[in-house]
């Protein structure tokens, strides 16, 4: 049923990008400048997780290209490269193609890229909330043709950690908010990866139709479940996804995606899954505070942790909040407490 694995991984840059018209030329006008040898503007993008901000910025970058042959660019994903040494070390090496040392200190790294930049380049800044400080983007200021493309779930998470000094300078960029798909889009999006990856007959409209319901306008979600139908109609020998399958996918899927999101956690994010993971039943605040500040060697401050790595939690689903007599609660999403308590 499988043709093409490869059209299912999250990385898949797809062509067309479906529904994003208004989004992709508001890219890529910020990035016109550089058709005519100029810096770009630069541009944020903004909103919940699933919704094709990366795929987006990656897309224009391709149109540009395409236009431009070889215009310098370089991707850099800030959850994992969260540091201003560590963005400044892939930059030169994806815009310059630097081959540098295991170590190159910060000011080396910018004379480098300075120093080989001969015209406008462009940066992907994606999951830009998770930098630890923002002087970085204060560096790519300083170096002439440089533009940078900033992604991020919402713009006060980003902003919460900034000096003024680079405020002022990026308050300027543009920004494109992002909201989630509809279920056409969805389905419309899984029809052509259908296409792209399995063999005729593999998917109905209507199993397509009904993932792309239950996946509540998350893309990231929607190919995932599509993906793991394929799989579980492949264990019982079925040449097609059979409607009945389509709930448990949807749910099996839910829990790969969030396995995932889990295996990317820094390390405070970490720390706080694994307190969540052993309080039954969620925790306030101060006390979910204090357990993590036990468990770090280097624990952040509550209000960091409150504006940053909580946020991230809850934009990727691992954690929900409620309110409790005018406390926040945290608890573990996808985990059935209803268990742990006995019957009546
Ligand atoms: N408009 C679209 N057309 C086709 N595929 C899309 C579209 N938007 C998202 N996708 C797919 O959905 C998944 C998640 O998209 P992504 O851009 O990574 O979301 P985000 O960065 O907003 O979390 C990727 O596999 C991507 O290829
Ligand atoms: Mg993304």
């Amino acid at each position: 049923m499988l043709r093409d694995g490869e059209v299912f991984r999250d990385d898949h840059l797809p062509d067309p990008i479906v529904g994003r018209n208004r989004h992709m030329n508001e890219v890529t006008d910020a990035l016109a400048p550089i058709e005519d040898g100029f810096r770009a503007e630069n541009v944020f993008l903004f909103g919940p997780s699933g919704v094709g901000k990366t795929t987006v910025a990656k897309a224009a970058v391709r149109e540009l290209r395409r236009e431009v042959l070889e215009v310098p660019y370089a991707y850099v994903n800030c959850w994992q490269d969260h540091t201003r040494n560590r963005v400044l070390d892939q930059i030169a090496r994806g815009l310059v193609g630097a081959t540098l040392p295991r170590s190159s200190s910060t000011s080396r790294l910018i004379d480098l890229i300075k120093s080989n930049l001969h015209g406008p380049g462009v940066v992907i800044l994606d999951e830009a909330d998770q930098l630890r400080g923002t002087e970085v983007l204060y560096d790519l200021h300083e170096i002439r043709g440089l533009s940078w493309i900033g992604i991020a779930n919402r713009e006060i998470d980003l902003f919460a950690d900034l000096d003024d000094r680079i405020t002022s300078r990026i308050s300027v960029a543009y920004r494109v908010r992002f909201d989630t798909y509809g279920e056409d889009t969805i389905t419309e999006i899984l029809s052509r990866r259908a296409r792209d990856g399995l063999g005729p007959g593999a998917v109905n409209d209507d199993v397509l139709a009904r993932i792309a319901r239950l996946s509540e306008g998350d893309a990231r979600q929607a190919i995932t479940a599509l993906r793991v139908a394929v799989r579980m109609a492949s264990q019982e020998g079925l040449a097609a996804i059979p409607e009945r399958l389509v709930e448990d996918a949807v749910r099996n899927a839910e829990q790969e995606v969030r396995q995932k999101t889990i295996s990317k956690l820094n390390t405070h994010q970490r720390a706080l899954h694994e307190v969540l993971v052993e309080a039954e039943g969620g925790l306030i605040q101060k006390e979910l505070y204090a357990r993590y500040e036990e468990r770090h060697d280097d624990p952040v401050t509550l209000r960091y942790l409150r504006e940053n790595h909580l946020p991230k939690l809850e934009h990727y689903n691992l954690i929900e909040v409620e309110w409790d007599r005018g406390t926040k609660r945290y608890s573990l999403v996808g985990v059935d407490h209803s268990e742990s308590t006995p019957e009546l």
